[in-house]
């Protein structure tokens, strides 16, 4: 079938009582999803995937503009990962790294990540996702801090519109309504900060580096507003993903840097979608000079491919973990499938796979035709700003250009182009901030760009006849 032959994607697709879809409906609790509206509207079922294209359940191709939840970087169809994973599960499909055990891969792995990490991160700690990265880093802030006789030292702090997942204390840092609201987070011990998008928050007259003053002053009164000796650590995403592809202002992450090392809080970067070239570079941290004591990573880490994650953190932290031991005995957390083979295996090869096809190098090449065509689309009516950076960007979507007014909610700006551009055969994420959210595979082509950005543009376009004549 052609690329996005399907032509009513609201349609529920339930006639059938024993139709997959029926079936989704009957047993299936969904993530991140209105469960009300799922009984009308039901699923859009993925079947298979190949390159940068994935199939629905009636064999229509999408573009996965959005590499799946950011992750995908090597797209759909890598048969190197499928034969490492298959070697890897005939030859030890699991094993742990308890009670001083390890395996071939991960120690494989843990070399790798080292040699590639920024800055002085070293010793990898694997886990399952991005969620129990961010948990398990601020668990090693708290640890940390006992381990050197700082126990008062414990908040965190996060910026509003993160996102560092959904367990109880990474969803505390998830500083987004639907993520809080009604889960009776956050919880004590974390602490919001502004957060630093300029066209949206910049006031009339300041420059964007006056603006990233202030949202430095503004952290730095925060902290000590609670007291330095309670302020542990600082978390950001290096560019805030989930939240609306918020690119940092100019000299953003400089300041903030200083302010850190004044209150001695440490920097904890979440480059759980920019690890691994999205950025242009391998790290975030690379492409905005973030000097971070821990990190967090996942998604393109296997390509997603498998779940795995990991914390990294610097041999200071280590040291204190170390001294720990002689006190506590075990370092005493642990996931059973933390650092599991087959993940190892995976990841390791995904790594390798960046390497031998210098995946970076190809980034670099067709970022800038990325960045051209999302900032053509500034241009749309429907548009206030474009934003990016490497192969990552975001719109925000306006009812005004000139004043920046958004549509009211109720209108679903930012689904009704994501559900065009869908006709249009282009998986795209709406976003908070009715921000739409644009992330391919690493592997696009220049080719695939182009097709890829003149399809939201037509979703742009027809969304731009439902909604112009909403009331503001
Ligand atoms: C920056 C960041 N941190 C953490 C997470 C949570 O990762 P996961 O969904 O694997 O738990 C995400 C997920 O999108 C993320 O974007």
């Amino acid at each position: 079938m052609p690329l996005g032959a399907r032509e009513e994607v609201l349609e529920p697709m339930m006639d059938a009582p024993n139709s997959l879809a029926a079936r989704d409906i009957a047993y299936s609790l969904h993530p991140y999803t209105n469960l009300d509206a799922h009984q009308t509207r039901g699923p859009f079922i993925i079947t298979r995937g190949q390159g940068i294209h994935v199939y629905d359940d009636q064999d229509n191709a999408y573009i996965e503009g959005l590499a799946g939840l950011w992750c995908t970087g090597l797209g759909f169809s890598e048969t190197r990962l499928i034969k490492a994973a298959e070697q890897q599960m005939q030859t030890l499909p699991f094993n742990h790294s308890f009670a001083h055990r390890a395996m071939p891969p991960v120690i494989d792995l843990a070399e790798k990540l080292v040699q590639i990490a920024p800055g002085e991160l070293s010793r990898p700690y694997f886990v399952n996702s991005g969620s129990e990265a961010v948990d398990t880093a601020i668990k090693m802030v708290w640890y940390y801090h006992n381990a050197i006789g700082k126990p008062a030292k414990k908040k965190i702090i996060s910026r509003k519109r993160g996102y560092h997942g959904v367990t109880i204390a990474s969803g505390s840092l998830t500083a987004l309504p639907f993520a809080q609201d009604g889960w009776d987070l956050p919880i004590d011990r974390i602490i919001h900060t502004e957060t630093p998008c300029f066209y949206r928050y910049g006031q009339d007259g300041e420059t964007e580096d006056e603006f990233s003053t202030r949202m430095a002053e503004t952290l730095d009164a925060q902290i000590e507003a609670e007291g330095p000796d309670t302020v542990a650590a600082f978390i950001a995403e290096p560019v805030m993903g989930a939240g609306g592809v918020l690119v940092p202002p100019t000299g953003y992450f400089n300041k903030i840097q200083q302010v850190l090392k004044k209150h001695d809080v440490l920097m904890i970067a979440d480059e759980v979608i920019t690890g691994f070239g999205r950025t242009g570079n391998m790290w975030g941290c690379e492409t905005y000079g973030i000097t971070p004591d821990l990190l967090t990573c996942a998604k393109q880490l296997s390509s997603a491919y498998f779940p795995i994650g990991a914390v990294m953190v610097t041999d200071k932290l280590f040291q204190a973990f170390v001294e720990a031991s002689k006190q506590y005995g075990i370092f005493g957390t642990g996931n059973t499938y933390g650092g599991h083979p087959v993940g190892a295996a995976v990841a390791l090869e995904t790594l390798k796979i960046y390497e031998d096809d210098d995946i970076l190098g190809h980034v670099n090449d067709v970022a800038p035709r990325f960045q051209e065509r999302l900032a053509k689309l500034g241009d749309h009516p429907l548009v206030g700003e474009a934003r990016g950076v490497g192969l990552l960007g975001g719109l925000e979507l306006v009812a005004s250009k000139e004043t920046r007014e958004q549509y009211p909610p109720t209108a679903k700006a930012a689904l009704t182009v994501a559900d065009k551009a869908l006709s249009h055969g282009l998986i795209v994420r709406p976003l908070p901030g009715d921000a739409i959210g644009i992330c391919p595979p690493l592997i696009v082509s220049t080719d695939d760009i182009d097709d890829m950005f003149s399809r939201l543009e037509r979703g742009l376009n027809d969304a731009f006849d439902d909604l112009k004549d909403t009331d503001t």
